[in-house]
């Protein structure tokens, strides 16, 4: 396995549709494997394959209820119910959060990583991270969802933290590897 990149906000990739996998494959294994590496090193509870410089429609998921990792593949959202609105933030624009308001609960049917078709559904945090992730796979940020004076508000904290990613990239040191913990980045 192997520690991936990180696009930050900038990075044109982050606003593209991804493309949907026809067949898994074991280079998409390898790239989900990668993937759940690389999180949890960014101590992120989700990650989505745009994020790593990828246009496959993937997306990985850990939010420590001892249901993940486990990776969603082509996820469509057969069901949103209720509200939520918490601070969220993202491993593509670190050192920012703002609350979101998200369904409360979210059915999502995708493929495992084997191909095979299965249906989750998540409450609170869990439906917070599909709906994040699955945004991710179609080009949205959390920031989309704020009004304008909390995106303006959100911006002007990145322009900040934006001047450590002049390649719009964040490396993540082996030393962060050792050190993992889930839960505190991407709510
Ligand atoms: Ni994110």
């Amino acid at each position: 396995m192997s520690l991936l990149d990180i696009h930050v906000l900038g990075s044109p990739i982050l606003r593209q549709v991804t493309q949907p996998v026809e067949a898994v494959t074991d280079e998409h294994r390898q790239l989900i494997d990668d993937m759940v590496e690389t999180m949890y090193a960014a101590k992120g509870i989700g990650l989505a394959a745009p994020q790593v410089g990828r246009s496959e429609r993937i997306a990985v998921i850990d939010v420590d209820d001892g249901k993940g990792p486990f990776a969603i593949i082509n996820p469509e959202i057969l069901l949103s119910e209720g509200r939520q609105k918490n601070e969220e933030g993202c491993l593509s624009i670190p050192d920012v959060y703002a609350d979101v308001e998200r369904a409360w609960t979210v059915t999502v049917r995708a493929l495992d990583r084997d191909g095979n078709p299965f249906e989750i559904t998540g409450e609170d945090l869990l439906s917070r991270c599909l709906l994040h992730e699955i945004d991710h796979l179609h080009g949205k940020l959390f920031l989309d969802h704020l009004s304008l004076l909390k995106r303006r508000s959100a911006m002007s904290k990145w322009a900040k933290v934006k001047e450590q990613f002049p390649d719009l990239v964040r490396k993540l040191s082996p030393g962060e590897v050792a050190t993992h913990h889930h839960r505190d980045e991407e709510l």
